[in-house]
């Protein structure tokens, strides 16, 4: 039996950020069938349409005049295996931090160093989720999705998804054509010693090192690896249980060689990572502290004291005065570095 649909439904529980924002219709599905039986009704069919996963990426900054789906389809199964690798489908309602703690309670590798984001896994292959020194498309195989118009069912490979650094063609071309129905993915089996002797860890990026090092864990494991991302983000992100957040809300920018060198002349202390066709990337997080924006409050939002790109919710924002908090932080940065920095998140 299909969830029932509600008229004029808050949002404020399925968005991270807290904001109150009404929907005209909501409702949920578990099943590929559920959305098929939407499709199926005639007044809701024609209303636009906004799937909702753990709501992790998203800026409501206005109500929604149409049919909010929150995307909830259970379960993840072992789809076949061999000596060294495991295939597994995880459908789009399993909580992303779910997956990770099934797949470590098993010595499955791969995606221990994205331990902690927020969201669901249908959400995860949108933006190709990463963190230290990993993205989703490392380790997936291949996604389900549902033609939001037909109803169809479709497969993507990776090259289908064209990933970049927080980009696929769920972001871009096909933006709100398709719901994410199931994400296949290819596991490492790390329960021999030479299966983990073969195995190659990600602790490079960042403090992952020096945390594995603090908690005495000698012996690298798919455990040691997740415990030390999660101490590491929950020390610099904010818990969106306790305060209103998506995470980062710019990406990081990306410069030429040459705006690099006059700007890195001026400051020569700023981060920096250079890409493999000879740009530039910059953390969006220093810009913006540099600009002063890093723990300043403004009215109900501000940018957080311990990690500047992630903006927050002080309790009562509107999406609409984090927007415009945004808007000023992304025109500051534009003036003082000439850099132009763009959302990370949904902005509705
Ligand atoms: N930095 C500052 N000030 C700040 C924040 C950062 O100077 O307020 C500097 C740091 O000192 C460091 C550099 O910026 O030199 C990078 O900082 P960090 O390692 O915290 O990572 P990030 O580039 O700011 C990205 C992702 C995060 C992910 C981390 C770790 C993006 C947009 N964000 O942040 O992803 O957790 O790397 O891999 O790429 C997210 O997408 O929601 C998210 C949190």
């Amino acid at each position: 039996m299909s969830a029932p649909v509600h008229t004029n439904a808050s949002l404020k529980p399925f968005n991270t950020f807290g904001i109150d924002a009404i929907a005209k219709y909501f409702t949920e599905i578990k099943s590929v069938d559920d959305y098929r039986r939407l499709l199926g009704d005639k007044k809701l069919s024609s209303e636009k349409k906004l799937i909702l996963g753990g709501g992790s990426n998203i800026l409501l900054t206005q109500n929604y005049d149409g049919l909010v789906i929150h995307n909830c389809i259970p379960g993840i199964e072992v789809v076949s295996e061999t000596e060294n690798f495991v295939i597994v489908k995880a459908n789009a309602g399993v909580v992303w931090h779910h997956l990770v703690l099934w797949a470590i309670e098993r010595n499955y590798g791969g995606i221990e160093n994205l331990s902690l984001i927020p969201g669901f896994v249908g959400a995860a292959p949108m933006q190709n989720i990463g963190a230290y020194g990993v993205e989703i498309k490392d380790v997936f195989q291949e996604l389900e999705a549902i033609n939001v118009h037909t109803g169809e069912l479709q497969i993507f490979n990776l090259t289908d998804c064209e990933f970049g650094y927080r980009e696929s063609v769920f972001k871009s071309k096909y933006k709100g054509q398709f719901l994410i129905a199931s994400v296949t993915f290819r596991f490492a089996k790390l329960n021999s010693p030479a299966a983990l002797s073969n195995y190659r860890f990600k602790t490079d990026y960042g403090d992952i090192k020096e945390t594995l090092g603090q908690m005495q864990a000698f012996d690298l494991s798919v455990k040691a690896v997740s415990d030390s991302v999660i101490k590491i983000r929950s020390a610099k992100l904010p818990d969106p249980q306790k305060i209103g957040n998506a995470g980062s809300f710019f990406k990081n920018p990306v410069i030429n060689k040459e705006q690099y060198e006059s700007l890195v002349a001026q400051y020569p202390v700023m981060p920096s990572y250079p890409q493999n066709d000879g740009t530039i990337k910059v953390p969006a997080g220093w810009l913006i502290e540099q600009c002063g924006f890093k723990g300043k409050i403004v009215g109900n939002t501000g940018a957080h004291a311990t990690q500047a790109l992630v903006l927050v919710n002080y309790g009562h924002a509107t999406g609409h005065e984090i927007w415009q908090l945004a808007i000023t932080i992304q025109q500051t940065v534009k003036e003082k570095f000439g850099i132009d920095i763009s959302p990370e998140v949904n902005v509705v």
